[in-house]
């Protein structure tokens, strides 16, 4: 190299440029979380609390979530136009409405399946509720059609009929999203019993029709650190409390403890075991909302005429599940990383295995690692969730994590437990697969302390 080149740092420079301009562009989830790597959060609660203007238009910004609504809306459509017939409109409630994007993908879904709906939009938060009424008076799609409700889903008597005020039917189809990053964490599978009433018992349909939490165990030291440092700012929070709740973080500088297949051949790709913790589908079985409500008027047990005790209302939200993660290295576990899927609409009508988009029978959202690519690729409105343990556990070569967590429930809140054990496998005798001994656990973490209100 010449020595002028050398000295002349412009063609450097260059270089460094072109580098820069030539590479591909970075995913949407790393450019929209920028700032947020490893940055803990207190889950929303949208059901409490009232969502700014602000969060809403962040949300708004998702490429994917509002276009598989759509699609998921104008596969339903037809179905119950098959069903019901053309001479009728379809009534549509989207619950929980927020500023409107859900309302102007039925309408559009509407418009592009030639099916006429009337379109109902819930929503409590007063603030919104101003803004879905300026946009039903100003946006040309909407045209005044929509109507506009102020109300807690739980307590909207349902649809009047267009001639009769005063005369109640039912939604054929019912669009919500309440999904937090653990699927049923802010509180949907509450808030969807409570409106189940004013949908239609024989036909009617919920998008999403069913959603699952999702954990495997991660090591994180870096998060782990931040908590031991965080004193509590967070005024409602004891120090100690700091473990005992979830956090929204977009996870960066971590590593996942299990794999599927488990092994430390570097030629074998590495995908993380997430195992499904539970789930939850809509409608559900008329039967069991009726004992539920039974109970939470101080019922008696059928024929018997003895009082219920014990069991709440909400009794059958609860849930819990035990996974076993086989660990082929030895690690840390700083704690529990948490995702979701939704099945958005299943059609019943369609051909299983349809390449075209379009006519999709299964629309699905998915926050999984091992699922998201295939599901809902550059999806960016959740983040995972992330379950801390006090004290990290140590895992030896080829051992085993036993995760155990509960969604808890009383009258009034919901709230999660999670404790996680270690095992071995220490030989005994010849040839035998040896005995599996305890050799580590976790304390009970428990949020029910700032659990979510229901
Ligand atoms: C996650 S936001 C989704 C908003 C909008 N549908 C969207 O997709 O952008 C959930 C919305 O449901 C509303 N919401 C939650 N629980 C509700 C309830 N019980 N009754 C009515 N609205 C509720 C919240 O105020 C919030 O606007």
């Amino acid at each position: 190299m010449s020595r002028d080149l050398v000295d002349d740092p412009t063609q450097h420079l260059q270089y460094m440029r072109h580098l820069q301009q030539s590479q591909p562009s970075r995913p949407p989830i790393e450019r929209f979380g920028q700032g947020y790597q490893d940055y803990m959060q207190s889950p929303l609660q949208p059901l409490t609390d009232n969502l700014e203007s602000i969060t809403y238009e962040v949300f708004e910004k998702d490429p994917v979530k509002y276009e598989w609504y759509e699609r998921a809306v104008a596969l339903a459509l037809k179905d119950l136009r098959a069903l019901l017939g053309d001479e009728r409109q379809i009534i549509v409630a989207v619950a929980g409405a927020g500023r409107g994007p859900l309302v102007t993908r039925v309408l559009q879904a509407s418009r592009k399946t030639g099916i006429n709906v009337k379109c109902y939009a819930v929503e409590k938060n007063p603030n919104a509720h101003l803004l879905l009424q300026r946009r039903n008076a100003t946006d040309p799609l909407w045209a005044n059609q929509v109507t506009v409700v102020a109300s807690d889903m739980r307590s909207w008597p349902g649809p009047t009929l267009p001639n009769d005020g005063s005369a109640l039917t039912k939604t054929d189809l019912l669009v919500s999203e309440l999904l937090g990053s653990f699927a049923d964490n802010e509180l949907s599978p509450e808030c969807l019993d409570g409106v189940q009433h004013v949908l239609h018992p024989g036909h009617g349909i919920s998008i999403p029709q069913s959603y699952s939490a999702h954990l495997t165990p991660i090591a994180s030291p870096r998060l782990h650190s931040d908590l031991l440092s965080r004193a509590s700012t967070d005024i409602s929070l004891s120090v100690s409390e700091k473990w005992e709740i979830p956090y929204v973080v977009m996870l960066h500088q971590f590593d996942y403890i299990s794999t599927a297949p488990p092994t430390t051949s570097p030629e074998v790709p590495q995908t993380p075991d997430v195992q499904q913790a539970w789930s939850f589908s809509h409608p559900v079985a008329p039967e069991i909302l009726a004992h539920a409500r039974q109970r939470g008027a101080g019922g008696t047990v059928a024929d018997t005429g003895t009082p219920y005790s014990g069991p709440t209302t909400n009794d059958h939200n609860a849930r819990s599940c035990t996974l076993r993660f086989a660990c082929a290295d030895r690690g840390v576990c700083h704690g529990l990383a948490g995702y979701f899927e939704t099945v958005l609409y299943s059609s019943p009508n369609r051909p299983k295995h349809n390449n075209n988009n379009s006519e999709q029978q299964t629309i699905e959202l998915s926050t999984n690692p091992v699922t998201m690519a295939e599901k809902s690729k550059d999806m960016i409105s959740w983040f995972p969730i992330f379950f801390p343990l006090k004290t990290p556990l140590h895992i030896p070569d080829g051992g085993e994590m036993e995760v155990s967590m509960w969604r808890q429930t009383d009258d009034r809140k919901v709230w999660y437990e999670w404790v996680v054990e270690v095992y071995m496998r220490v030989p005994v005798g010849e040839g035998g697969s040896g005995k599996r001994m305890r050799v580590g656990i976790s304390e009970l973490h428990s949020s029910r302390r700032n659990g979510c209100m229901m």
